[in-house]
């Protein structure tokens, strides 16, 4: 789907009014957000890779202490893996981390430490697309590129009262009235209209700056458009999670086995209490016998439940079932994991972890600490 004539001479004819109003409204209310008064290329796409998936607000802390730890490129890619992962604990979507830091790497390595100031290059490194390249293309270099996320999708497709219109189009439709000398500019307005004006329910018309200038305010359709696009059922799985004590003198210094996950699986890089999904008709206690028997070659006894935790990722939602474990036979070795330890709680504290097995660490602290808890003596 392309621009059609008609639209095309509607945004030029209407690109200046556009450009003023929307840089004038930007000038007087723009949040002040820690991101807002830098335009060095690493920093913005920190900010943008961060805010790809994440609320402002819980971006804000995340990024601060991010730079703090890792002021440049070149910091960041000399960091592991896992101190990496560390800071991006809570945040959710950890692959991108994982490509930050990848990609951190390759900017060394190939482009001098310097992000290229170059649309086709941004998008060769790892994780950043259309969107991402766009934003730092604008707001760091100045370069006139469109970059269209889920907000600003929704304001451009209200300007031109389209239900459902293709990337390219918006794209298209952002190009024609962004300014070629305000690009970073233009492009951080649009994102805050989206966030705080043109919302997905109750829009606040009255506020826009680009009131006069949208189709379907004109067509009392603001509400309607864009179309939701359609939802699709999210399925829910029950998970076992093992938290295996070792044979420890006294409760104090027990150790507990958790595993880390594989580079390409689902939160990659993380470290957990090893386990896995309940099959059909398998109780929870055999699917953790099981996935701890092919996952890590050992045998394990299943006592009394420790938490259960309930999360929901993009596309499923989980009820996790943790359970205090005790070794029966065999050593454990990483069958399908990428490494494994035997941790004392301070150390499972630093390792970086899902929010999910954070939760269960914590519930097992707390049930070491209760003064009836009993360690398991599995020497005997
Ligand atoms: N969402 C994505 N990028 C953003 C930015 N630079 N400022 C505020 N919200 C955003």
């Amino acid at each position: 789907m392309t621009l059609d004539s008609e639209t095309r001479q509607y945004l030029t004819d209407t690109r200046e009014e556009a450009r003023t109003r929307l840089l004038t409204w930007f000038e007087r209310y723009a949040r002040e957000l820690p991101w807002r008064d830098t335009t060095t290329p690493y920093q913005v796409w920190v900010s943008e890779v961060m805010l790809q998936q994440t609320q402002v607000e819980t971006v804000r802390s995340y990024y601060r202490r991010f730079l703090g730890r890792f002021p440049t490129v070149q910091a960041l890619a000399v960091a592991s893996q896992e101190d990496v992962l560390k800071l991006w604990e809570g945040l959710g979507y950890y692959s991108r981390a994982r490509s930050l830091h990848k990609a951190a790497q390759i900017i060394v390595n190939t482009h001098n430490g310097e992000l290229p100031a170059d649309i086709t290059a941004l998008r060769r490194l790892p994780g950043i697309g259309p969107y991402t390249a766009g934003a730092i293309a604008s707001i760091a270099f100045g370069i006139p590129a469109p970059a269209v996320d889920g907000n600003v999708r929704r304001v451009m497709a209200r300007i031109l009262a389209m239900p459902t219109p293709s990337q390219a189009l918006l794209e298209d439709a952002v190009g024609l009235w962004m300014p070629e000398d305000a690009a970073g500019p233009f492009t951080e307005a649009l994102m805050e209209l989206g966030a705080t004006i043109c919302s997905p329910r109750l829009p606040r018309c009255q506020l826009c700056p680009w009131q006069a200038l949208c189709r379907a305010r004109e067509l009392g359709r603001q509400e309607a458009v864009p179309a939701p696009r359609p939802r699709k059922a999210i399925p829910h799985y029950d998970v076992a999670a093992a938290v295996t004590l070792r044979n420890t003198p006294n409760k104090a210094s027990t150790d507990v086995l958790v595993a880390q996950r594989r580079q390409d699986d689902m939160l990659g890089g993380l470290w957990e209490f090893p386990g896995g999904k309940r099959e059909a008709a398998e109780s929870l206690p055999e699917a953790l016998r099981r996935e701890l028997r092919e996952e890590m070659g050992i045998e394990i006894e299943v006592g009394e439940s420790l938490t259960t935790v309930k999360h929901a990722y993009t596309h499923f939602r989980i009820t996790l079932y943790a359970f205090i474990c005790t070794l029966t036979n065999g050593d454990p070795r990483c069958i399908e994991c990428q490494n494994f330890k035997w941790a004392s709680t301070a150390e499972v504290r630093a390792l970086p972890m899902a929010v999910t097995d954070r939760k269960i660490a914590g519930a097992l602290e707390a049930w070491l600490e209760a003064p009836s808890s009993e360690v398991i003596d599995v020497s005997a």
